[in-house]
């Protein structure tokens, strides 16, 4: 092999190799390549191994040519790897980058929750006849949740309300307070604060100490009414009432008035709607009554007027206080309250 035979051959080598590493688009192909020129087999090693047969005087010049391209093909190598990672990296983001034309991810819509829903639904019906939405606080006051409604302290009825006391009195230290065991309170709150004739609903939590069962829970809600003025008597009460049963529950639903007693009207009744589930014939959700009581009203007692300043001698008035979740029970066909806070979305979604 000549001088110039091995320089030119390994020149050729050089120039071939740095073609096809132009070609390799991967690192495997990188790999093969290296391999096939660069590796202990690889033409140019080959080559090198070769110059020590060569004469002395052709050695040198074919050793420097094959060095050079040992270094060309190493740096050509680097510089290949280099654009190949740069190249895959610009293909990455490409791939995470967003494409606008694609449809957008659904957005799941939330719905109302039962009790909101039925709330709504009886505050609009009353409404629609005149009365305004109040609302008022959780944690109350003795006095209000039982005295101003003519319900004195060690007085027997309060067993009526199963009550659950917060650990806070007033600086007193005789008006204690608790979780509000019904809306009433709202009506010496609302009286407090206006001249007659008031005509409000209210809408809001309730709270007792109380064992659960299909129809009751230990945390309801409540929507209290309260009409007050002059003349008002217990025709409008009972009319008010059926034109709520009938836009909630429709005109073929049966009402029932029966007298009742609550310390805070007088006289009393309660009103009860036919069960939904047996059709007035008696069953678990009934008590096997037939009945589903939705709520006690009443003439507001003279009482309770005068603590808030109202002369009984010329304003009369009627109060109401029905439980919402009750109220769905019937309208929706729902067999047990104790859903309406279980918070299983199976029922849930079902109103949504
Ligand atoms: N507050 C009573 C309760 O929780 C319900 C009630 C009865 C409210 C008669 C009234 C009413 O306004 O007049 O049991």
């Amino acid at each position: 092999m000549s001088e110039a035979n091995t320089t030119d051959q390994v020149e050729d080598l050089q120039s071939k190799a740095l073609r096809e590493l132009k070609v390799a688009s991967d690192t495997e192909q990188l790999e093969a390549w290296r391999v096939a020129f660069l590796g202990r087999r690889g033409e140019l090693t080959q080559v090198l191994r070769g110059l020590g047969s060569l004469p002395a005087e052709e050695r040198r010049a074919a050793g420097a040519a094959a060095n050079a391209a040992r270094v060309a093909l190493e740096q050509g190598l680097e510089d290949r790897e280099q654009q190949i990672k740069q190249a895959d990296a610009a293909a990455g983001m490409a791939g995470e980058a967003i494409d606008v034309t694609l449809p957008g991810w659904p957005v799941p819509r939330g719905g109302l929750h039962p009790t909101t829903r039925i709330v709504r639904d009886i505050c609009n019906s009353f409404a629609s006849m005149g009365f305004s939405v109040v609302e008022g606080p959780e944690v109350e006051w003795d006095t209000y949740n039982f005295e101003k409604l003519n319900i004195p302290k060690g007085h027997p009825a309060r067993d009526m309300w199963a009550t659950l006391w917060v650990d806070h009195t007033d600086e007193d230290g005789d008006h204690p307070m608790l979780m509000r065991t019904h809306t009433s309170p709202m009506q010496a709150r609302v009286m407090e604060k206006s001249d007659p004739p008031v005509r409000v609903v209210v809408p809001g939590r309730c709270y007792r100490y109380e064992a659960t069962d299909p129809t009751h829970e230990w945390h309801f809600y409540q929507v209290e009414g309260l009409a007050v003025d002059r003349g008002i008597t217990l025709a409008d009460l009972k009319g008010t009432l059926y034109e709520f049963a009938r836009r909630i529950f429709g005109a073929e639903r049966k009402v029932r008035f029966r007298c009742d007693y609550f310390p805070f009207v007088e006289p009393g009744v309660d009103m009860s709607i036919d069960c939904f589930l047996c059709d007035g014939k008696g069953c678990r959700v009934c008590a096997d009554t037939g009945w589903i009581e939705i709520m006690g009203a009443g003439m507001v007692h003279p009482k309770v007027l005068e603590g808030v300043g109202y002369d009984p001698n010329i304003y009369t008035g009627f109060a109401f206080g029905m439980g919402p979740e009750r109220v769905a029970l019937l309208k929706y066909g729902i067999e047990d309250i104790r859903l309406f806070y279980a918070n299983d979305l199976r029922f849930l979604r079902q109103f949504a």
